[in-house]
């Protein structure tokens, strides 16, 4: 262990000292006083935060919570997140640095300096102006990783319409669904995407899911993979065609938005079958992502921030797309598999673009960790500086693996817990934090979060609880699309005043926090977040199945894998024919992170005398643990 680092039993846990060199030029420097002012005057706190971006006309208060929990930030102020993203840059010699960097599976690569970046966007944001796209509207985007993923999604911020992106591993349902809730008529999608060197047939799905939800009017196809492809007369015209003709001039104004106007929906895995729209606003979000990325991450100047996510996903919307922009990083994006062609594919893109800061989740450590020390130790990563992790807990051997050999010991980790809800990090240390493998440390400025029992009080530290926000933070989702009982129910209708998370978590004597997973009928598999409903819905569409049940098991890599029991149309006999058909069904449906791992033909499911199957009793069984109460039971 290198010397920086102290080793003491402190709350059970090792402690690693920040090394000198990340301390000295830390954004931050001091956590408690800030943190506690940050409590003491929150309208302070994130006005001066608000403060260092743009606006079209101020604010006349940063927080409104006459409506609660329907939360409004910096009311009455006038921006556009796109305007702090780019157009703010082109005034500066920032013009002129790279915004992203790009590099495809099969090694192509892209660069775009934020003017060229800039430029793409406004003529995409001409292209759907001209398609009669307008404030308000929801434009739908399925892609693979590739730039135009970013550009779409700005285009789209830009001139006032929002975006519902889903992510390119999910299937044709899913998209459907995502569709129909949206009530999209533009989207965009690709020939395809590579992945382990095959194509994910992005048409065919987006053809399929059209079909199912007939509300998409036009479908803009970006040519990736080059093969042949369905494209329909009067709906699907290519990215390139579009971006070629005369409307695509290359100036585009920036819309002028409310702060709390419609910035995107992202859906989500909640405790029902349907995916929530998730809904972010312009201002709010913009503040707090650009924040937390700058104090968390350090971000300076001349770093190369690498988020490995899917901008599918809420971490690659904060922090592959927004927040860097905001910070006039210079990020990069790669599509393809971590492990492809070779193990060290990853650590060989960390030393061709000098990356400073790499961003992942513990699925992906775990996953690279098994190929052992040989693959990262070809490379030279010393251009490191910090490194991060979310998704799902990370275990301690994953954490001191990512610590030692990718890091060598210089590279402290940001643990950083948040949610698709929260919009940016919620609990994470900063570099200058002592961190505690597994822990998410302390909470960030603003954020009051705690430990508590049934009742909502407070628990005894070390003791296991509901975790809380008691506050509201200007990244939070503000409703839910459509449906803002839900909303309301969900997130702020078990304890009074304090936004429920979802997770458990325990805190220990230094006051740090330790998530330990989701307490709703919520699986993270590979850090990917599913709902036990959707999996049994894709389940019992099939037409063999009456009835599912799907429940998390913990998995050597995936951290969670699904596990399954189905219920067969009478008269039929399960098999491992019949396995497979089904796990491929489920994959077809919502997409390949969705299959199963398991899939048990039961006669019947264990059920609560309302008819609620007992998800706990069917792990407790698996796992041989004790069964608990069982006297809902109805059989
Ligand atoms: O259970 C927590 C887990 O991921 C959930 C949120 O999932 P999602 O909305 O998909 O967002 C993931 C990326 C922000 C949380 O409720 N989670 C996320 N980060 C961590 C985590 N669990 C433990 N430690 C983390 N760092």
């Amino acid at each position: 262990m290198p010397s920086n680092q102290k080793k003491t039993n402190n709350a059970n846990a090792e402690l690693y000292n920040p090394p000198s060199q990340v301390v000295s030029q830390a954004n931050v420097k001091e956590y408690e006083k800030l943190y506690q002012l940050s409590l003491d005057d929150p309208s302070g706190f994130w006005g001066e935060r608000a403060e260092e971006l743009e606006w079209f006309a101020p604010w006349n208060k940063v927080i409104d919570d006459s409506r609660k929990p329907f939360y409004q930030w910096f009311v009455g102020g006038k921006t556009n997140i796109v305007h702090n993203a780019l157009d703010r840059h082109l005034k500066t010699a920032r013009k002129n640095k790279v915004a992203l960097i790009w590099e495809g599976e099969p090694g192509d690569t892209r660069m775009y300096s934020y003017f060229s970046l800039n430029r793409e966007v406004c003529k995409f944001a001409n292209v759907l102006k001209s398609l009669g796209v307008k404030k308000g509207d929801i434009v739908t985007i399925y892609l693979p990783r590739i730039p135009e993923q970013v550009i779409t999604m700005l285009a789209c911020a830009k001139i006032g319409a929002a975006h519902s992106v889903v992510y390119g591993g999910f299937s044709v349902e899913a998209l459907a669904e995502r569709i129909e809730d949206a009530q999209s008529r533009v989207l965009i999608t690709a020939d395809g995407g590579w992945i382990r060197g095959n194509i994910v047939k992005l048409k065919d799905i987006t053809d399929e899911a059209v079909a199912r939800q007939p509300t998409i009017e036009t479908c803009i196809v970006i040519r990736r993979t080059g093969q042949e492809i369905n494209m329909e007369s009067g709906r699907d015209y290519w990215y390139h065609d579009l971006m070629g003709l005369p409307i695509a001039a290359p100036n585009c104004p920036t819309e002028p938005m409310d702060a709390e106007d419609l910035l995107f929906i992202l859906y989500t895995s909640g405790t029902t079958g349907r995916p929530k729209g998730i809904v972010h606003t312009h201002g709010g979000y913009m503040v707090y992502t650009y924040t937390t990325l700058k104090y968390v991450f350090d971000i300076k100047d001349e770093d190369r921030w690498w988020c490995a996510a899917d901008p599918g996903w809420i971490t690659g919307h904060s922090y592959i797309v927004y927040s860097p922009l905001l910070n006039g990083a210079t990020s990069f994006m790669y599509e393809g598999a971590l492990n492809y062609p070779y193990p060290n594919r990853w650590w060989q893109l960390v030393e061709k673009y000098g990356i400073t800061i790499l961003y992942t989740a513990p699925t992906a450590i775990r996953g690279l960790m098994r190929f052992g020390d040989a693959w990262p130790n070809r490379h030279d990563l010393t251009s490191l500086r910090l490194l991060g992790s979310v998704g799902e807990p990370i275990n301690p051997e994953a954490w001191r693996w990512y610590h030692t050999v990718i890091g060598k010991g210089n590279c402290p980790i940001m643990d950083t817990w948040w949610q698709t809800e929260t919009g940016g990090f919620m609990i994470t240390p900063l570099p200058i934090t002592p961190l505690k493998p597994g822990s998410a440390t302390k909470p960030f400025f603003g954020i009051e979060v705690d430990v508590v029992d049934e009742d909502g009080k407070t628990v005894t530290d070390g003791d296991e609880g509901f975790l809380v926000v008691k506050r509201p933070w200007p990244g939070m989702l503000r409703t839910l699309y459509k449906d803002p009982d839900r909303y309301k129910e969900q997130y702020w209708g078990k304890f009074k005043g304090m936004y429920q998370t979802g997770d458990s978590a325990r805190r220990d004597a230094d006051g740090y926090v330790w998530v330990i997973g989701r307490i709703d009928d919520v699986i993270k598999v590979s850090g990917y977040r599913l709902g036990t409903a959707e999996v049994e819905s894709a389940l019992v569409s099939h037409p063999d199945v009456t009835e599912a049940a799907a429940i998390g098991l913990p998995h050597e890599l995936k951290g969670n894998a699904i596990h399954t029991y189905v219920i067969l149309r009478a008269g039929l006999e399960g098999n491992d024919k019949l396995v497979e058909i089904l796990k491929e069904h489920v994959g077809h449906e919502l997409g390949p992170i969705a299959k199963p791992e398991s899939i048990t033909f039961v006669s019947s499911l264990p059920k609560t005398r309302s008819g609620k199957i007992m998800r706990r009793l069917l792990r407790a069984r698996a796992l041989g643990q004790p069964e608990g109460d069982i006297s809902t039971l109805e059989d």
